[in-house]
Formats: C-alpha cells, structure tokens, sequence
C-alpha cells in the first residue's frame, strides 16, 4: 500500500512538474547539466526534453556570455533580463529564478524561466510612442529654432546675390563674414536636425552611469532660439563636482525636454494674463547634491500650479492647456522615466512666482 501511495504521489508531482505552464529545469549543482526539464521547456526553446537533459544549462545561453552566468548561476537567486537561445537561433530575453533543491537525494539547482521578450517589445513601443509624443510637442518649437539660422542665412546671400547682380565688387573681408555666417548656421540648423533625429530613433533601454548636467546643456540646446525669441532668460546654476548616475540619457532628455516645453508655455501664459507687469520671464537650471542624491531643478517664473490641480498634474492626459497645445503625457511619461531610474520627480511653488520641478537621483556605490 505503501508503494502504491508513493507512485500515487510522484505521479501527482510529476504532472505537476510537467505542466507549469513555464519552463523548469533541473540542473546539477557542479557541472549545470540539465537532469530534468518539464514540458513548456521544449515549447519554449525549442528542443525535445531528449535534447536538454544530459546537456549543459549554460549552452541555452549566447557563447561570450556563458562564463558569467555560470557564476551568477551559482550565487544569485534572481538574475533578471538574461539573453537566452532557442533551438532555431532566435534571441528570447528571460527572467530567471534559481533555487537550491533536492532530487533523487542529489543537491541540485532547480531553475525556472520565464520568456519576457513580448513584455520588453510592448515597452519598447510604448517608449517609443512616448518620444513621438513629445516630439509633436516640440515641433511648433523646432520650427522657430530652423527659422534663425535659416534667416541668417538668407540675409546673407540675398546680400551677396544683391550685390553680383549689380555688379558690385564685394570686398574680402565682408565676403569672408558672410559666408562663414552661412557656414555656421548651416552647421546649426544641421545640428538641430541631427539631435531631433536621435531624439526619435528607436534604442534600447540603455542604462549608462551619465553626468546630468550634460543631459541639461543637450536638452537646452534645442531650446535656446526659441527662448530667446521669447526673451526668456536661461539661468544655469549647475555643480561641478556631481558623481554620477544610472540612466538612459536619451530618457532622461526626454524629461528635461518636457520639463522646459512645460516652462517656456506657463511663461508664455503669464505673460497673457491680465496685470502682470514688471514680471521677468526667467527658466533656472539648477544641479547639486543632497544628503547623498544628486538633485536636478527646473524652475521658472511662470503662472504656477493653482493648489487644486497640484496633486493631478503626473496623471496621464491631465491637461490644462487648450486643445492642439497639449497632449497632457509630458509629466506622466516623465514621472515614468524618474522612476525607472529609481529617481523621484515633484513640483513646488518657486519662491517669489511661478513652479520649481525637483528631480532626485541616487547615486550609484
Ligand atoms: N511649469 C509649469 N507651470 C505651471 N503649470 C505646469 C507646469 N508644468 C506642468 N504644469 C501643469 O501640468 C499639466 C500637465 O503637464 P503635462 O503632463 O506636461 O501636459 P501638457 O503640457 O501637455 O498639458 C499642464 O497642463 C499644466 O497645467
Ligand atoms: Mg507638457
């Protein structure tokens, strides 16, 4: 009787085993060759359970990165975003879980896997639909930053062209400044084009250890025409001396971009509203460290955030602003950026007008 429960038993465990809709391996604890694998193992790899067992774990990994996740395999109980091959080639990412076991009285790693690759592909599109957001957002702007040199440059050979067409001589030193004008305009406006261009490509998510004060003078860079068109001052008040932090720089423009998308239109709605006179129209960049983090500003002098709206602000498509003008996703994929960087983002009332966005970053040991 005893027998027949026992078998009852390891049936039961076994179809359990076998049925975990993800893919379980067991490995031995030495040489991580697979003694046993359930069935979603070959649904999702690939291979027959033939194949696996008796073959090394470490082969479903890519070759130059096998010594690593040796390793890890035998330290970490949790080993995130890892690159794994199917039988046919193809690239899966996984999440996977590792912990200590017994099997057949043997020590043995059982190790379960879980195929994220749809998961990372929808964020990745999400991401990206998130740039093109902010990309629309900042299209009215690029067009005025293309205008300037473009104007520079047509001021410059109406001139000359002018003066051939007279058939005036142009003396020398008046040609070489007006054409290393055009010269250097064209680099600008080849510039802005440029950084819109990478601003849209599509990229991983890359996370890098980056100054943030160079993520602050790139974003800006965009802005600084348009801006001074507007008469809007740019106050930089950045610390030298920040270490550096983990993130996605092309993310984290991202937040700044809306950040200063978000500050030259409060500005602009001040300068509209009715008594306001005597008000400077100021955009303050501020970096520097507090107990530990680094803490990047964004203030300006705008109309502010009224008390009631203040808590609604992150929440996605809140908007205040009439329609065409905003979309109400500049804040909320922002909040969303900060965190992935395990930053926080908040807004404040600046001190004498307008509002003050406070990111903080922890800085990695
Ligand atoms: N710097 C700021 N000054 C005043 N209000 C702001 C500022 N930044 C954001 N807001 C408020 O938060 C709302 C949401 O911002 P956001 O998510 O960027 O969407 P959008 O800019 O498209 O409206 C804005 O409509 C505005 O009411
Ligand atoms: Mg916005």
């Amino acid at each position: 009787q005893l027998e027949v429960d026992l078998e009852k038993s390891e049936k039961k465990y076994h179809a359990i085993f076998s049925n975990i809709p993800n893919p379980v391996f067991v490995l031995d604890i030495q040489t991580l060759t697979i003694l046993d694998c359930n069935m979603s193992a070959e649904s999702v790899y690939g291979f027959t359970t033939g194949d696996l067992i008796d073959s090394p774990f470490l082969n479903l990994f890519r070759k130059e990165e096998k010594n690593i996740y040796a390793a890890r395999l035998k330290t970490d109980t949790i080993i995130n975003q890892a690159k794994h091959l199917t039988k046919t080639g193809k690239e899966l990412y996984v999440n996977i879980r590792v912990s200590l076991s017994e099997y057949s009285e043997q020590e043995v790693l059982l190790v379960t896997t879980s195929d994220i690759t749809k998961r990372l592909e929808a964020e990745q599109q999400l991401i990206q639909a998130s740039k093109m957001a902010t990309l629309g957002e900042m299209a009215t702007g690029v067009a005025h930053e293309l205008n300037q040199p473009l104007s520079v440059i047509k001021t410059a050979s109406s001139f000359l062209v002018k003066k051939i067409d007279s058939k005036q001589s142009i003396q020398e030193d008046i040609l070489t400044t007006m054409l290393t004008k055009v010269d250097k305009n064209v680099d600008r406006a080849a510039k802005i084009i440029n950084h819109m261009r990478q601003f849209a490509r599509k990229t991983d998510k890359a996370m890098e250890k980056i100054s943030i004060n160079d993520v602050l003078v790139n974003a800006f860079e965009i802005f600084s025409q348009q801006l001074k068109v507007r008469g809007i001052a740019v106050v930089k008040n950045m610390s030298r001396t920040l270490p550096k932090i983990h993130a996605d720089p092309d993310r984290l423009e991202q937040v700044i971009i809306n950040l200063l998308l978000n500050a030259r239109d409060a500005i602009e709605e001040k300068l509209t509203a009715p008594g306001k006179a005597g008000h400077e129209e100021r955009i303050t960049l501020r970096t520097y460290t507090d107990g530990g983090r680094v803490v990047a500003e964004v203030c300006d002098t705008g109309i502010g955030i009224p008390k009631h709206v203040a808590d609604k602000i992150f929440e996605p498509f809140f908007t205040t602003k009439e329609v065409g003008k905003g979309t109400g996703l500049g804040l909320s994929i922002s909040y969303g950026i900060v965190k992935d960087c395990g930053g926080t983002i908040k807004a404040l009332p600046n001190k004498d007008q307008g509002t003050c966005f406070i990111m903080s970053f922890p800085v990695p040991q």
